[in-house]
This record gives structure tokens, sequence and C-alpha cells, in this order.
């Protein structure tokens, strides 16, 4: 089971919307996967108490990353980074058997011309430290209000290609092929 996070939890954000598309590309490719939503933690994860004890509420979040052989995570570039809220919901997970040896991929997406470049490089080195293992292959979606339609669809073929080539390979690698 592949584990898709969407990266930020901003309202309407584009983040969610290629995270579906990757959804639906591994649905379409008979892989299993589930998708988690940063935009539904639950609210009381945010009290310092957290810490400790978490909420009841983010069992499901936990659990969704103790099933995962492999875990795919699209991030948006935030102030060259990538957002504040996926590192908390990454320093909420349990330590340090959380991502331990877990094939690890990336896709970034940005309003400007970098594609998220940043986000995704930052990122990585997060998840090295917590031993897991990094895909080689990225996506990058620069210029993401150009590039994606009212619709939530990527306009662009040869970036749909590229990132079908690299989700179905993250599956591949996720199971060792
Ligand atoms: C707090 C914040 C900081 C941002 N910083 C950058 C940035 O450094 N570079 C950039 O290209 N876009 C930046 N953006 C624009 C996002 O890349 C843009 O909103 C894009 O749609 C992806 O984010 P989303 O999933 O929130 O929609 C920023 C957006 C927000 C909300």
């Amino acid at each position: 089971m592949i584990t898709i996070i969407s990266g930020t939890n901003r309202p309407d954000c584009k983040t969610l919307k290629v995270a579906q598309i990757v959804e639906g590309i591994l649905k379409q490719n008979g892989e299993e996967c589930t998708l988690l939503n940063l935009q539904e933690l639950p609210l009381d994860l945010f009290e310092g108490k957290s810490y400790g004890e978490k909420p009841e509420a983010f069992a499901p979040f936990q659990q969704a990353i103790f099933d995962a052989k492999g875990i795919l995570t699209i991030t948006p570039e935030y102030n060259g980074s990538f957002p504040g809220v996926l590192k908390y919901f990454i320093d909420m997970l349990k330590f340090p058997e959380s991502l331990k040896e877990i094939p690890a991929g990336f896709i970034g997406l940005a309003a400007g011309e970098w594609g998220g470049l940043r986000p995704v490089e930052q990122i990585e080195l997060v998840f090295q430290y917590r031993s897991a293992h990094i895909y080689g292959r990225r996506v990058f979606i620069k210029k993401i209000y150009e590039q994606m339609n009212t619709e939530g669809e990527l306009t662009d073929p040869g970036l749909m290609e590229r990132l079908e080539a690299m989700v179905l390979g993250f599956a591949a690698f996720s199971k060792g092929v």
C-alpha cells in the first residue's frame, strides 16, 4: 500500500489536486493507495501537549504511515521550503519507527519558476535523517497556476507522462522490483 501525503493544509490548495491526480494514476494501475490530506489533521494536534499524548483523531494518520510500503509526498513551495505543517506532521509521528527504511518519493509544485525543487531537496534531508530510502526520480511542477485548469487537471501531456512514469516507477521501487 502506498500512502500519499498532500503536504499542506491550505484550503483549496493545488497540492491536494496534484495528490488526487497521483492517487488516480496509482488506482488506474491497480496499486493500492491511501491519501493523507493534511487539511484534515485534528485541530487539537496543534496544541503543545501533543508532543506528548496525541489526540485520538490522529491515529488513522499514524496508522497510514505504519501500513505504508512506500510514501509519496507532494509538497508545495512555501518561502523557498516545504510547509511548516508538513514538518509538524512528521514531528508528530512516532519516533524512530515511523519512516525507518521506508521507500520515499517526492513531487514538488510551485507558483514560481523552480517547480518545488527547493522544498523537495529540503524534505528529502528530513526523510534521510529518518533512514528512509529515497527514490531518485522526482517531478517538479512549475507555474502551477498556468499548468492546471479549473477542473484541477494538468494540461501539458508531456508533464502528465513524466508524472505517470515517476509514480509507477515509485510503485515498483516500493515493491523492490
Ligand atoms: C505561505 C506561502 C508561501 C509561498 N511561497 C512560495 C515560494 O517561495 N515560491 C513559490 O514559487 N511559490 C510560493 N507560494 C505559492 C505556492 O507555491 C502556490 O500557492 C502553489 O499553488 C502551491 O501551493 P498550494 O498547494 O498551497 O496551492 C507560496 C504560497 C504560500 C501560501
